[in-house]
């Protein structure tokens, strides 16, 4: 039952665009359960405009105070719990690490959304520090334009917090808003390359728990 947590204190950098995306790529081929640990409970307004839930996924909104309940309320074979966190640096958002065997950090490819970072990174590395370096952490860069240098730049910028970034990462592209308001998935979409995009973020997840780096 992993449990991935999907945080950052700054708004808008693609937390719930990735939580509900991944919750319905896992929920391809194992149960999940997307947490829904924010407030303006957009993850749970997705799921109720859902026309075709996948049988697989559930969504549950968390109440205040509650999420590390909520995780270790869930039996060991339920599949993946994805915890989709608040803005800001909150109770929720330390407990959303502490639930963590992955926290993955959205970050957009601009400097404010990397220096904004810093105060999750050391959250993450706290928790590392008492439990011989769990949660695993990844950098996910959001948004990205193809085809510009700033990309690479922003790679750069993210190493110097030590933790990596996942290789694969999301572009700006109209599809994603789109699946949101259509209360689904890119990969229900036409639009290839964002399907493209989540399912190699998957993978490389998964690969990260099955303890293959490459
Ligand atoms: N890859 C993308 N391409 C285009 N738009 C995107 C992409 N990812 C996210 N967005 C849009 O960016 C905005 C912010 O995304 P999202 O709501 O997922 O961020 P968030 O971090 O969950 O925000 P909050 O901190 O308010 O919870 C939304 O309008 C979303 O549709
Ligand atoms: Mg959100």
């Amino acid at each position: 039952m992993p449990v991935i947590a999907i945080v950052n204190q700054k708004g808008g950098t693609g937390k719930t665009t990735l939580s509900t995306n991944l919750a319905w790529a896992f929920a391809e081929n194992s149960p999940v359960l997307l947490l829904d640990a924010d407030p303006q409970g957009s993850a749970q307004d997705w799921a109720d405009s859902q026309p075709k839930p996948p049988h697989n996924l559930n969504v549950k909104s968390v109440l205040p105070g509650r999420l590390i309940q909520d995780v270790r309320g869930q039996s060991a074979d339920r599949g993946w719990i994805i915890i989709d966190g608040p803005p800001g640096i909150t109770k929720t958002s330390a407990d959303a690490v502490r639930a963590a065997d992955l926290v993955l950090i959205p970050a957009k490819a601009s400097p404010f959304d990397v220096w904004a970072a810093s105060d999750i990174v050391e959250a993450v590395k706290a928790r590392q520090a008492t439990t011989k370096g769990s949660p695993q952490a990844a950098f996910v860069i959001t948004m990205t334009r193809p085809r510009t240098r700033l990309g690479r730049q922003i790679d750069s910028a993210l190493t110097e917090y030590g933790l990596p970034a996942l290789r694969a990462r999301t572009t700006e592209r109209v599809s994603y808003p789109q699946a949101a308001i259509e209360g689904s998935s890119v990969l229900e979409g036409r639009d290839q390359t964002a399907r493209n995009e989540i399912l190699a973020i998957r993978g490389e997840i998964e690969r990260l728990f099955n303890g293959d780096a490459s």
